[in-house]
């Protein structure tokens, strides 16, 4: 009898502590559900990472019609695509217009942006940055045609200028240069547009964009040897403030995409693919 009880009582403590473990169990869960879904932990979570760009920049971002269908290319998109690879997730890309990509990250809609941003101290009080992927200055577009021999940025004053809304671009036109008459619009191709049909005298955007512009523009050309210091060395991802580990984590994935020289690699074939009509 005794024995029959003491072995009762092992079976009602031992179901007591699984039905203890079960509850911490469910517990545990719980706390993984807090993570935010931006965070590494999110990201993996949801299986995805929602990446922001403003895809008007070739040959970092831009359309291109594949078979038929529009797609979103670039060696930006690349970077994305390598990103999502290694954290085992989709990519999931959200097209926007550029000035709108840090509130985005910030709302908690985007996990990252890679839109050819430079990581400057203002939009670092907004943003984590990784480290810089991709080394880059700017440069003056103009009209083959142009008449006013644009060679230095003393050259620029009193110029109407075209700029993409929201970037550095902007900022050199407004600050940089006197009496500039800076003309803000949403995307590159508009701002081709306009340096095309005489409404703006120039534009200015990163020397690799504008190289690609002056390539697909046959009546298009940069000012050769102007080259416009952007205040950074380059463009890097940008991240939700805060969100320290998945800032680590990618710039492991882009120290190993470097190492394995395939930036070079994305940036050639990205050129390529914005070259073929
Ligand atoms: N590098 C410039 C900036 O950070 C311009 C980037 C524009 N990017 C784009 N995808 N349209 O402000």
């Amino acid at each position: 009898m005794k024995k029959k009880l003491s072995l009762l009582m092992i079976i009602v403590m031992l179901t007591s502590l699984l039905v203890a473990c079960g509850g911490n169990h469910a517990n545990v869960e719980n706390d993984n559900s807090k993570p935010e879904s931006y965070t590494l932990e999110g990201i993996k979570k949801k299986g995805k990472l929602i990446m922001g760009t403003s895809a008007d920049y070739p040959p970092f971002e831009f359309h291109k019609m594949i078979n038929g269908e529009d797609e979103i290319v670039g060696f930006d998109i690349e970077i994305g695509k390598y990103i999502a690879n290694e954290l085992g997730v989709e990519l999931e890309i959200k097209d926007m217009d550029f000035d709108k990509l840090l509130g985005g990250l910030s709302a908690g809609m985007l996990d990252i942006v890679i839109a050819a941003m430079n990581p400057d101290p203002e939009r670092a009080k907004e943003a984590n940055f990784s480290d810089i992927y991709y080394e880059s200055t700017h440069s003056v577009l103009i009209r083959k045609d142009d008449k006013s021999n644009i060679v230095s940025m003393e050259d620029l004053n009193g110029k109407s200028i075209g700029v993409q809304i929201g970037t550095t671009q902007e900022k050199i036109a407004e600050t940089e240069i006197k009496d500039a008459n800076v003309i803000s619009l949403n995307t590159n191709p508009d701002i081709v547009m306009n340096l095309k049909t005489n409404k703006i005298d120039c534009a200015i955007m990163e020397t690799t964009v504008a190289k690609a512009f002056a390539k697909s523009n046959d009546d298009l050309m940069l000012v050769e040897g102007l080259v416009i210091d952007s205040g950074s060395e380059g463009i890097a991802v940008a991240i939700k403030k805060g969100n320290d580990e998945l800032t680590e984590k990618i710039n492991e994935i882009l120290a190993k995409a470097k190492a394995e020289g395939l930036m070079e690699q994305w940036v050639i074939e990205a050129n390529e693919l914005n070259d073929l009509e």
